[in-house]
């Protein structure tokens, strides 16, 4: 079993699917990436371009991946073991079931849908048909992030008192004219939904506690697109724990800041990423801990976890396959694609109807629906 092939296909060769290809054509990732699927012709030669791979590796892997322009033909014929979809987020609710309902495992990117609705059917059609769902949530396979994972829920750092995480990933205005989705709210939504979704799922799983409630503001400073550049939240955990959230694209593009905190009885920790650095800062009983950690993740991942920033998405496809191929779970798996997108959703309906919204949503709830929000002057 631990020597088993498990073929990938992939559905959307655009800016993220480098990542994804470069994940599945590593070197013993166990995994053959099969087939491809985009509507655009030309886009995964494009892509596959990008790759920073050897020519010979490069023709190795041509020779065995076939193209399709429609993915329901290439789930018929190529009934792959792992599904890939990195299409625009507006169509991974009816790609993932579709893929799902083909029997193949799926690996998601973020967010999981723009529907709470659709959110959980695809959480029960995974457990209905025991097939399996990765998030693209990338932050949960960061270096050291398990580990502080484990020791919060253990009760190291005492009772919770708070989290905040700040996302200021700076675009811009072209990234928004990349491609006729981008910042649309029926099929990506704003800085919440894009850039803050898995970011809002770690410092969730971070606090372990599931947001019940959610208030939130958000406006559109900078850039000329349907959705909000800037939002500022807070949502209450069902431990009491409170987080606090500021997303933005309006910073500076060359200064991409990803920062999680979390306050603890008995200690707490700071980490992040910012300009590609990772930083972290743990503390227990007021002792920094940072050594501690980095030792127990090299013992627990082995050293070539500490190199998983250069592409996270490789940890999570060795997760997806293990999980597979052992009857598991993978660490984003299906509850915290939902969990997070009824967050941002409940976030959006907060800034929408100007009050707070308890979580599980009463009412299903899409990012969609917040075509009607105005912005009021932007000056
Ligand atoms: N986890 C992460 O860190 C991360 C980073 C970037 C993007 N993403 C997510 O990945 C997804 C794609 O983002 P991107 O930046 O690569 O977008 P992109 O626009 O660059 O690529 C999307 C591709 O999907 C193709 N496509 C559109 N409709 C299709 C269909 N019906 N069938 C097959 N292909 C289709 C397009 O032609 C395009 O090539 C988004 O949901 C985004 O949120 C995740």
């Amino acid at each position: 079993m631990a020597g088993k092939i498990l073929r990938v296909a992939l559905i959307g060769c655009g800016r993220i699917a480098a990542k994804h290809i470069m994940a599945i054509t590593k070197k013993n990732s166990g995994l053959l990436l099969c087939a491809v699927a985009d509507t655009a012709p030309g886009a995964f030669d494009k892509v596959f371009d990008s790759c920073k791979l050897s020519l010979k590796r490069k023709h190795q892997i041509k020779k065995t991946v076939k193209t399709y322009a429609g993915y329901h033909e290439m789930l018929d014929r190529e009934k792959p073991d792992i599904t890939s979809i990195t299409a625009p987020s507006g169509l991974h609710y009816s790609i993932a079931k579709a893929a799902m309902l083909s029997g193949s495992h799926i690996l998601l990117e973020k967010p999981m849908s723009m529907k709470a609705s659709q959110a959980r059917e695809l959480r029960d059609i995974s457990e209905q048909t025991n097939r399996r769902i990765a998030m693209g949530h990338i932050f949960r396979y960061f270096p050291v992030v398990g580990n502080l994972q484990k020791d919060v829920a253990a009760g190291r750092f005492g009772k919770i008192s708070h989290g905040s995480v700040i996302v200021r990933w700076g675009h811009d205005q072209a990234y928004y004219g990349q491609a006729s989705w981008r910042g649309t709210w029926k099929h990506d939504g704003g800085v919440l939904m894009n850039q803050c979704v898995h970011a809002i799922d770690l410092i969730c799983w971070l606090m372990n506690g599931n947001a019940i409630a959610a208030n939130a503001m958000i406006s559109k400073r900078f850039h000329d697109m349907e959705a909000e550049d800037i939002a500022l939240g807070t949502l209450k955990l069902d431990n009491g724990a409170l987080c606090q959230i500021e997303g933005t694209t309006n910073s500076p593009p060359g200064d991409h800041e990803a920062a999680f905190y979390l306050l603890g009885e008995k200690g707490g920790f700071r980490m992040g990423i910012r300009r590609g650095r990772p930083y972290f800062d743990i503390r227990i009983n007021g002792k920094k801990k940072n050594l501690e950690y980095f030792m127990k993740e090299i013992r627990s991942r082995g050293l070539s976890s500490l190199l998983s920033l250069t592409n996270p998405h490789a940890g999570i496809y060795a997760d997806l396959r293990g999980a597979i191929l052992n009857g598991k779970y993978p660490i984003a798996d299906a509850k915290s694609g939902m969990m997070s997108v009824e967050s941002v959703l409940a976030l959006y309906l907060s800034a929408k109807e100007k009050k707070q919204i308890t979580i599980p949503l009463a009412k299903d709830f899409s990012s969609q629906e917040m075509s009607e929000y105005s912005f009021g002057s932007m000056s």
